[in-house]
């Protein structure tokens, strides 16, 4: 049993065959360029309907619902962000640049760190200064023993990243940087000292002048900050209602310098309610909260179709999967519907008014071993078309809960899990989530619109019965005069003829991107790039409709200009 089956059973209360399927022609016309858009004479042909409600918008959607994750784990820091300051390898100040590139491509808004459980066995003091420790990494136990040996960077951390250069990397990508304390091994008192080296004026204490020498007088001003991370499990092992006072003796005055922080909250694994509840029983019986938002952590791993809830035997594989894993990652994706709106009651039994928002700062789908682009980036796997698919309904599902969801961060950002790019050594490469972040990123800022999708179902065997799934599914937004909507064709294999009509305004221009492959199991190596960028596709529209097809199996970006 390793580290992570430990945890889970702690906390959490708990090889198909390859099918390369062309995907039908419909997607190689789009993956031309073609236009995908009729006439409106399609529209008695359209077996699909799509209505945007301009006029019943939904909430702003926090450009933060478009986050990343980097833990020192695997190969995430060491060789994915860090390749260090005398690197042959295009870097500013050590961070690779093509990352930091990539990052500001997509309008990155903020970025998780240090984890993740790394989070609660990090001491910031030896990441900041002249002098950096070498320490135990926390995940050194799943590494294999012969690793001790090599003491490679991921699994005996050399803390030659530390808090100067995460702000560095926010800082050059334009994102806001999230802290998750320690709440497991250290102090309050060490809390509000790295609340001090990050936020107090220029020369005012000790601390300020050692982040002067690290490279800023001025105050890093971090705002966001997380109470640790998973305390259900490898954060502490608490129990909900002594998580609560820890929270409340962590956040008890914590030096602002007049910058309101926020505080996030540990909340369940999953839809554990009982985590929710019983943390907020205590919390609401001992007077005023100070939580910003209620950090929940999802991942799809049961790919066992109800068969076990072996943390190792349930998961499926990365690469090597067929139609019934297609659909059944979809269907363990798509519960984190229903657990934002369980979460989202549960935490209005107590906080009425909703202060306090969901943070969704994990989520993605985790395969089993063997997809790592380097032996040593521990919980990498590659990344398919399968998984752009199952990003980008995430994404449209917190966009529909703009109202809810005020953070959520992808896990993780390079070499682990759902990553957004593949990097070793001089090698580097962006996986299909990428594209995925770029072209949802016009949502960032703009108002969610409740948008109604009626089509007909994905039907499929799931241990040879008759089984369905959704055909087409999405999300909307206005900024301006400028409509984004992003819609899922999660169907395998027919293309979806659709009509989309903005209710309430006319259209005066619309165009699509769009993201498939002729193969589900498409994906991106440093060798070859077997799904690349977006295909544009010109839309026909009339009046307050167009019409387009939707090829099998992919994702679709629509800006639609109101006149
Ligand atoms: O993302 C990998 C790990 O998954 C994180 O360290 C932990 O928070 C979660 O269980």
């Amino acid at each position: 049993m390793d580290r992570r089956q430990l945890l889970k059973i702690g906390g959490a209360a708990g090889v198909a065959s390859l099918l390369s399927r062309p995907i039908a022609s419909v997607a190689g016309r789009a993956m031309q360029g073609a236009p995908m858009a009729a006439s409106p004479r399609r529209s008695a042909m359209a077996d699909s309907h799509i209505e945007v409600l301009l006029d019943e918008p939904i909430a702003p959607i926090s450009p933060n619902i478009y986050g990343h994750f980097i833990e020192h784990i695997g190969g995430v820091i060491y060789d994915g962000v860090w390749v260090g300051k005398e690197s042959s390898i295009p870097n500013t100040g050590g961070i690779r640049q093509s990352l930091i590139d990539g990052l500001r491509a997509i309008h990155a808004p903020m970025i998780r760190w240090p984890g993740g459980c790394f989070a609660d066995s990090y001491d910031w003091k030896d990441g900041v200064g002249p002098s950096r420790p070498k320490r135990t990494n926390f995940w050194v136990d799943d590494f294999a023993p012969s690793r001790l040996a090599a003491a490679p960077p991921q699994v005996f951390e050399p803390n030659l990243f530390g808090t100067d250069d995460f702000v560095r990397l926010c800082k050059l990508t334009g994102a806001q940087p999230y802290i998750a304390a320690n709440v497991r091994s250290l102090s309050a008192l060490d809390l509000d000292h790295w609340v001090e080296y990050c936020n107090s004026p220029a020369r005012s204490t000790s601390l300020a002048e050692l982040r002067a020498q690290g490279g800023s007088a001025d105050p890093y001003n971090v705002k966001l900050w997380g109470i640790g991370n998973e305390s259900w499990g490898c954060g502490g092992n608490f129990t909900p209602q002594d998580y609560a006072s820890e929270f409340r003796r962590y956040t008890a005055w914590i030096p602002h310098y007049g910058l309101p922080l926020e505080y996030i909250a540990s909340g369940p694994s999953g839809d554990d309610l009982a985590w929710t509840r019983g943390f907020c029983e205590k919390m609401f019986s001992t007077g005023d909260h100070n939580i910003a938002g209620w950090s929940v952590h999802y991942y799809a791993w049961n790919l066992s179709r109800g068969k076990s809830t072996d943390w190792v035997e349930a998961k499926g594989d990365a690469l090597s999967f067929d139609i019934e894993d297609w659909y059944e990652l979809f269907r363990q994706g798509y519960q984190i519907e229903k657990i934002i709106e369980d979460q989202w009651a549960a935490l209005g039994e107590y906080d009425q008014d909703h202060s306090i928002k969901l943070v969704i700062d994990e989520y993605g789908p985790w395969y089993r071993k063997g997809t790592e682009i380097f032996p040593d980036a521990l919980l990498g796997q590659q990344v398919t078309l399968r998984d752009a698919l199952f990003t980008a309904f995430t994404l449209d599902i917190f966009n529909r809960h703009a109202d809810k969801v005020s953070m959520a961060a992808c896990a993780q950002l390079v070499n682990n899990l759902n990553a957004l790019f593949l990097a070793h050594e001089g090698n580097f490469v962006s996986t299909p989530n990428y594209h995925v972040f770029a072209m949802y990123a016009a949502h960032q800022g703009a108002q969610s619109l409740r948008t109604e999708f009626s089509s007909p179902s994905a039907h499929y065997l799931r241990d040879g019965k008759a089984a369905t799934f959704w055909g087409l599914n999405g999300s909307a937004s206005l900024k301006g005069k400028q409509v984004a909507l992003t819609v899922v064709n999660a169907d395998h294999a027919t293309p979806r003829a659709t009509e989309v009509v903005l209710r309430g305004a006319a259209v005066s221009a619309a165009s699509a991107r769009v993201l498939t492959a002729p193969d589900m199991h498409a994906h991106n190596t440093f060798t070859q790039s077997q799904i690349g960028v977006p295909v544009e596709a010109a839309v026909d529209h009339a009046g307050n409709s167009l019409h387009l097809t939707f090829p099998p199996a992919s994702v679709t970006a629509l800006t639609i200009t109101l006149n």
